[in-house]
Formats: structure tokens, sequence, C-alpha cells
């Protein structure tokens, strides 16, 4: 049986210097299959040229006009899209074998790359938990950069990370000068810093070089740059820098070796990276795809039968054993991350305990379709559980004004759950059968925000489409707008708004005609909106009246006490759920996610919770070993500061103000005290030894230390006669 296979890689242009090492894979998995299957697998190769544009032609002309069924390749995510077109009018499919930003499920193609959370996640957890929680971003400017940068603003937030400065550079760059000045100023100015780089091609050496000539003392951390990279641009530019990725080619497996003795030995001493793996990996795996089908004769179906015989097809290459998840078409991957030694090889500091699965962010406003669909299918990531007062008090108020039609104004940091409340009031609202449809101020340019919320007519502007466009308005008529993070829209926008907010009536971009629309409104911000209203101010007052006629508050996790473990248990019953286990979290676990202070909130919780149910594996208990780096270390790092001496119960506090003791601590600093006066205890006796030494710091004095340890008078008063603590009664 022959068939032929759309091989589509960049052997000319910035990119080449991956893409002709995936061409080499491609052509190594062939010739062993070819050699020992009735399968011939004949390959076309075109050349993209690091095209997104000639990539789409090639596609179109091997599928349409060769009649190739499967095509295999691209690097840059801009050539993937650029094909979606072609994959939709053909029904062909794509395998690609490269890294991106997860954002994506297309039915037509089978992603063999890894996500964020399978090695941008784990690299800045770890590098936050190793080197400084402040970051230097740098990318090429084209989506995969963009996109991930947004995802590591997003995780970084969460867990109190900073970012210091972001820059992109045009593809094929390979100056960097005014960026150069720049980063030697930073280094002066500020204490530390990580640079996170999503540069590709043939700038990566360019700017490894550029940057070891600055020396700059601050290792570059990427999730990108690989072996290819790093022998073009010399050991010297990349010895202690850092990359992550699920394959490095020093992984010492039998299955690895003979693979790069079998690679070097056709096409001579060539450095072997994950998109050359992925892509033999992607060969081999549509090889067994076809022997599944083979006894069926040929037919128009045969796509949707590679198709299905793919989404369940596993193969032990040279990372080890990957499975093609059927749900995503994406792979559950391992973790890794490596340093360049003094060789110039990638070698492994740190791994995953086992493969990850795919986690997608489809939250975007240009996938409202899919936010539609999840309507039926609330997401769990953050839920509406917990016991705490003022939680509960907001849930009510939500209860109410659900019933009215008056606007409301939802503010909390971000991951406290606004979204979920918004959906919560419109489900239990009469619009319930009507659109729900959430937008993120933030994210549309505000040159654009006009014209995304009330839409536009043909012609309107330059570049405007065909048969102009509807606007989320009129999209979300007869239901809710969710407006979140309205504290980001430009004050020259807010005028209009307001209009409409009063009028109920819209105008669309270049149109003249008023369109009624019946819309109720809810807005969010993680920004106390008040503070920001006045003539100077970033926010309209009239608005902000307008907009807030019910105001709900939603707390911070560490300041909701029992709800952190609530929650905890919450997400793990939906694990659990899911994945038919019965998990449980040990004790550690528990103290320590009582420990921290959670800056990402519930959704930081929710995302650990995930992440240590999956990397516990077929452990039943949950430990902290499987907690993300971040979460635990940073109770370790608090416990560093903070010397315990067990024997006499004194506390000695270096440095930090977490330890302050003032009673007017707020519960998050109090949640850190009790973390740095509990870390080293025995379980056991944690609350007996938490409390002598919160009697100790604060002279014996009870409402004081009924204050440091987060319990009321009479709860302290029945704590200390249990553990006989109650000083002897004067007589
Ligand atoms: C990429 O553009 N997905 C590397």
């Amino acid at each position: 049986m022959i068939k032929k296979i759309g091989l589509l890689f960049s052997l000319s242009g910035t990119i080449a210097v991956v893409g002709e090492g995936q061409l080499q894979a491609a052509l190594l998995a062939i010739e062993e299959i070819n050699q020992s299957s009735i399968l011939q697998f004949e390959p076309i190769t075109r050349d993209t040229k690091s095209d997104p544009v000639i990539a789409a032609k090639e596609a179109h002309d091997l599928t349409k006009e060769v009649g190739v069924d499967v095509l295999i390749g691209c690097y840059m995510s801009s050539e993937r899209n650029a094909l979606i077109p072609v994959l939709n009018q053909t029904g062909s499919l794509l395998i690609y074998p490269t890294l991106y930003e997860g954002e994506q499920l297309h039915p037509n193609i089978f992603y063999l790359g890894a996500v964020p959370n399978q090695q941008v996640e784990p690299l800045l957890s770890w590098a936050i938990t190793n080197l400084s929680y402040n970051f230097v971003l740098v990318g090429s400017d084209y989506i995969y950069p963009r996109s991930t940068n947004s995802q590591v603003r997003q995780f970084l937030e969460n867990v109190g990370g900073k970012i210091l400065a972001e820059y992109y550079f045009p593809l094929g760059c390979e100056k960097f000068d005014y960026f150069f000045s720049d980063l030697n100023e930073m280094v002066h100015t500020q204490p530390g810093f990580v640079l996170f780089s999503t540069i590709v091609g043939t700038s990566v050496a360019h700017f490894y070089q550029e940057y070891k000539k600055n020396n700059i003392p601050f290792p570059i951390l990427s999730p990108i740059t690989s072996e290819r990279e790093i022998r073009i641009m010399g050991i010297d530019a990349a010895q202690g820098h850092i990359s992550t990725s699920p394959y490095f080619e020093s992984i010492e497996s039998e299955k690895n070796q003979k693979f790069v003795k079998m690679f070097t030995t056709k096409f001579g001493d060539q450095p072997i990276s994950r998109e050359m793996v992925s892509t033999y990996e992607a060969i081999h795996l549509l090889s067994l795809a076809y022997s599944k089908i083979s006894s069926v004769p040929y037919s128009k179906e045969q796509k949707e039968r590679v198709k299905i015989a793919l989404k369940n097809t596993s193969f032990n290459g040279p990372r080890g054993k990957i499975i093609v998840d059927p749900t995503t078409q994406h792979l559950w991957q391992w973790s890794r991350i490596g340093k360049v030694n003094s060789k110039g090889e990638l070698k492994s500091i740190w791994s995953s305990p086992g493969p990850i699965p795919p986690r997608h962010y489809l939250a975007r406003v240009d996938q409202i379709i899919v936010s539609e669909s999840r309507l039926n299918n609330p997401d769990p990531v953050v839920s509406l559980v917990g016991v705490d007062k003022i939680f509960l008090k907001g849930l009510n108020v939500a209860r109410i004004a659900a019933n009215t039609p008056a606007s409301v104004l939802i503010t909390g940091d971000t991951g406290t759950g606004k979204e979920l409340v918004a959906r919560f009031i419109h489900d239990a609202s009469t619009r319930r059968n009507n659109s729900f449809i959430p937008i993120s101020c933030s994210s549309i340019p505000g040159e654009l925000l006009g014209s995304e919320l009330f839409g536009y007519e043909e012609g309107a502007f330059t570049g405007a489409k065909r048969g102009g466009k509807i606007g989320f308005f009129e999209m979300a008529n007869g239901g809710t707008l969710f407006l979140d993070e309205i504290g980001e829209m430009p004050i020259g926008q807010q005028p209009q708004l307001l209009r409409v907010v009063e009028e109920k009536k819209i105008y669309k971009l270049g149109g003249h005609k008023q369109i009624s629309v019946d819309v109720r409104i809810i807005a969010a911000s993680n920004k106390n909106l008040f503070t920001e209203l006045g003539n100077l101010g970033s926010f309209r007052r009239d608005l902000y009246y307008r907009i807030s006629v019910f105001h709900i508050e939603l707390p911070r996790l560490c300041e909701r006490g029992d709800d952190i473990l609530i929650l905890a248990g919450h997400f793990l019953a939906l694990l659990n759920a899911t994945n038919r286990k019965d998990k449980v979290l040990s004790k550690e676990v528990e103290n320590i996610l009582m420990m921290h202070n959670w800056p990402g909130n519930i959704r930081e919780l929710s995302n650990a919770i995930e992440y240590a149910f999956y990397l516990s594996l077929d452990n039943i208990k949950i430990l902290p070993d499987h907690l993300p780096q971040h979460v635990f270390s940073n109770i370790v790092n608090i416990n560093n500061n903070c010397l315990v001496d067990e024997r006499n119960h004194k506390t000695s506090i270096i440095n930090n103000n977490f330890c302050d003791t003032k009673s007017n601590a707020n519960p998050c600093e109090r949640n850190a005290y009790f973390a740095r006066i509990t870390h080293n205890m025995k379980i056991k006796n944690m609350e007996e030894k938490a409390i002598r030494q919160s009697l100790d710091l604060t002279g014996f004095n009870i409402s004081k230390s009924a204050f440091l340890l987060g319990m009321g008078r009479n709860t302290l008063y029945r704590r200390l006669k249990k553990y006989n603590l109650l000083p002897p009664l004067k007589s």
C-alpha cells in the first residue's frame, strides 16, 4: 500500500535552522517504516520558506492537486493557522509537531508539541522558586510569543511575580541594540531578574551572543531554544542558560540513545531537538493509524478513519511512550528543565514525576463561541463553594440582583470568581435562556473596542469586513453582557458606553440607524474603581454609578480561612469524578494549603490541586512533593526567614515584614505568620506550639495571640485549658 504524505517544513528563511532537522527526522522514520512494513510512505516535500502564506499555498496544492490526505509539519503557529482554511475546505489532516501557545482545538489537527502548562508553567514555577520573581519578556513578533507572554503575565499575576518589561523583535532580527541598553540599565536598577525568551529562528543565536557580550549576570530561560540553536550560537554564548522541553538529546534512556545513534549515522553529527523527535513520532503514529485501518478499502471517508485511528494511537519512541489524547488530540507530556553544560548539552536539572495532561486557554474574546457552548457545562475552574461570611453575603446580593434588571458591579482580585458570580446572576435571572457574553475589556485594543462592542457597517473603515460585523451588544440582546476589567476601558470610550446603558440603543460604526438592545450589564474589575473616579481619574463618575446599582465585593482566598480546604476538596472531588480516582489530600498538604497566601486566589488553588492530582500519578494520597514548587517552597522560604527555636519557644524573625506582629496585620499576613511559626513542627503538636509561640511573642496577651492565630478569644481560652497552658492563678 503506497501512501503519499505531505511534508511541510521551512527549508529556507529564518526557521530553516529547525525545519531542516525536522525533514531529516521525517525521512528517517519513513525509511524505517518502508523497510519494515507493507505500508510504503511516499513523501512529497515542500519548503514553506518560513512564510505562512507560502505554507498555506503549498498545503492547498498538496491536498487539492496532489491528493495528499495528511500533512506533517509547520513550526510557527502563524504557519499552522494559515493552513486552517485549507484543512476546513479539504478535510485533510495536519500533524503539527511543535510546541505552541495551546489555545486551539481544531478537529483536523493533531498537536504533538507541548502546551504552556506542560512547559512554560513548570519553568516559571521553577524560576520563581530558584531565581527571581522579576521577569523580562522578549519574543519574536508573532502569535506564539505574544500569546505565550499573555499567559506568562496571567501566571505571574497569580503567584505574585512581576514583569519588568516586555519586548518583541521582527522575525529574523539580528540587532538588539536599544534593547541591550535598556537591559543594562535594568541590571543596575533591579536586584535581579530572569530573562524569558520566546525568540525563534536565526535571531536566537544572535540574541544569546549579544547577551554574552553584554555580560548580563542573569540566565536566559526559554521554552523554545533547543539543541539546534545552541549548536549555532556556540557553547560560550549558551552555557548556563536554561530551556524547558519534554525531550532533551541528552536523555540517557536506551531508546533515545539508539535513536540518536541511528540519526547521526545517517545524517552526521547533528543536534537533535524536540521538534525533530516529534516529527519522527508523527510519522510513526501515522503509520500505526494506517495499519489499524488497512483492511478497510479506500473510500472518501478515509480521512475520517485515519483521524479516528490516530486519536487512540500510542508510540514508544525516543522520549518514552506517548499517547494521543482522543478528546483534545494533544499529548500528555513530560516536563523537563535543562541547563546548558560546558559541552553545550542541555542536561536535565528538573523533571516532572510523570506526563502532564494538556490544559487549554480558551477564554479569549475571539473564542466567544466556545464560551457560549460552555454555558451548559459551567467552568469548574472557579466554583461558588464556601462558608465564609463575606463570600456568602456577596452571593446573597447576587441572588437578589438576579431578580432585578439593575446593573451589577463585581470587584475582587484576579481569580476570586468574578465571572462565575456573573454567570450565576445570569443563570438565576429571566435572561437565562439567552446569551451570556463575557468580554475582557483589557484584551481588546482601545481603538477596536467600539467596533467590537457595537459592530460596524460594510465600508466603515479600511479593512472592514464585507457585510459589516455585529457587535457584542447585539450578540447579547435579551441576555447579559459581562464586561470584565472595565477599569481598563479607555476614558474616551466610556461616554459611548454610558449612552448605551442609559438609552439602550446603539449605532454601529459607520451606521446611521439606531438599533434597540435589551442587554443587562454586569461589570467587573480588580481595581478599586471608586479611587479612579474624579476629574483626573481614569473612570467616569456617571458611568460608575450607572453600572454599580448593586456592588458585590469578593474576598481574597487568603481571607476566606476554612474555605481554602473546602474549595481544595471540591476541586479534588471534581478531578476524582472525571478521572475515576479516589485521591485524598495528606494532612501535610492541607497544612501547606492553609499556610500559602494564594496571590492568584481560587484559580491558583484550582491549578495547584490539578497539578498535584496528576503529578501524584497512582498514589492515593497527595503529598507535599506533588504540589507546584512555588506553593511548597513559599512555605519553606518563609520558614527559612524565620528561626524557630523549638526548645525555648522563642521566635526570632529576620528581616521580613510579613512577620510583623502589629495587631492590624491583615488576615493574609496572619496566614503567612502562622505559616512561619508552624512549618517545622510535627503536625500533632502544631497547634499547641503555635499557641505557645504566639503567647511568647505577645507577652501572654490573649487578645493579640488570638488575633495572630486567627481564632476567637474564647476558642483560645479553651485551647489553653486543653494544653494546660493557663498560668497558675495568683494567690
Ligand atoms: C511556534 O510558533 N508555535 C513555535
